[in-house]
C-alpha cells in the first residue's frame, strides 16, 4: 500500500509514512505541524524529469537541530491589515549598520504582508511568552484575528509591536532570496529598543517548558 506524504508546515520537510513524525528532524516542531499532502499535485520540481536524488547524510538533520534559536513574533502591516506569526529564524547579520535576516514560509499570511509593504516588526519574547507562541504560531491570520486580546502598540514604521516582549526591532526589507519553501528577507533595522531586562526565550527553553 502506498504510504502517506506529510509536509512540515514550518520548514517544508517531507516525511513518508503512515503517520507524521513526532518531531520534525529539521526544525523540531511537533507532529501537529504536519499536514497530509499525499493527494497534492506534486510541485513543479517534483514533476520534472527525475534528477539524481541527493542523499542527505543522516547526521545533517540532527546536527541542524543543535543550532540554537530564540523565539520571536514577526509582524507586518499592509494598509489597514496587520498580522503576526511566531518565528525562530531571526538572525543578526551586521551591527553597523544594523541588519537582520528572517526566514518566512511563503504560504504564511505574514509573508504576504511583508512582500506587500516591505515592513517587519520583531518582538523578542521573554521566558513567559508561551501563550504568545501558541497564539501566533499554530494558526494563520487568514482564519483568525491573532491580535484579539493581545496588548500591542504600533511602531513608528506602522508595524505592530507586542507590549509583552523583552525588546523589539522594526525593519524594512533590503533584499530577499528565494529559498524554496521559504523566503529569506534581509532587513535594514529602522528602530529598536529594550522593553524589559528579563531573559529572552530560546527555542530549547520553550520546548523544555511548554
Ligand atoms: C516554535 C515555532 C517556531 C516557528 N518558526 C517559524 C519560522 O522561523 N519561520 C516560519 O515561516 N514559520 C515558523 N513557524 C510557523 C508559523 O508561526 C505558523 O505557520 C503560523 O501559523 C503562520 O501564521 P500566518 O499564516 O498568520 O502568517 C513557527 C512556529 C512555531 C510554533
Amino acid at each position: 500500500m502506498e504510504q502517506k506524504r506529510w509536509r512540515c508546515t514550518v520548514c517544508g520537510y517531507i516525511h513518508v509514512g503512515d503517520t507524521p513524525p513526532e518531531v520534525c528532524p529539521v526544525c523540531g516542531v511537533d507532529s501537529s505541524f504536519f499536514e497530509d499532502v499525499t493527494d497534492d499535485t506534486p510541485a513543479a520540481e517534483d514533476a520534472a524529469p527525475p534528477a539524481p536524488k541527493v542523499d542527505i547524510p543522516r547526521g545533517i538533520k540532527p546536527a541542524l537541530f543543535k543550532i540554537s534559536y530564540g523565539l520571536y513574533i514577526v509582524t507586518s502591516v499592509n494598509g489597514d491589515k496587520i498580522n503576526g506569526q511566531c518565528a525562530n529564524t531571526v538572525f543578526q547579520i551586521t551591527s553597523e549598520p544594523a541588519t537582520v535576516a528572517i526566514g518566512i514560509n511563503k504560504s504564511n499570511y505574514t509573508h504576504e504582508l511583508i512582500q506587500a509593504s516591505g515592513l517587519v516588526g520583531i518582538s523578542i519574547l521573554g521566558q513567559q511568552g508561551h501563550d504568545l507562541v501558541r497564539n501566533f504560531g499554530y494558526r494563520s491570520g487568514r482564519e483568525a484575528d491573532k491580535f484579539a486580546g493581545i496588548s500591542y502598540h504600533t511602531g513608528g514604521s506602522g508595524v505592530p509591536i507586542l507590549e509583552n516582549c523583552v525588546a523589539f526591532l522594526e525593519g524594512k526589507v533590503a533584499q530577499q532570496m528565494d529559498c524554496g519553501t521559504h523566503t529569506l528577507f534581509l532587513l535594514d533595522v529602522l528602530a529598536g529598543d529594550l522593553v524589559s531586562d528579563s531573559e529572552p526565550m530560546t527555542y530549547a527553553y520553550f520546548r523544555a517548558t511548554k
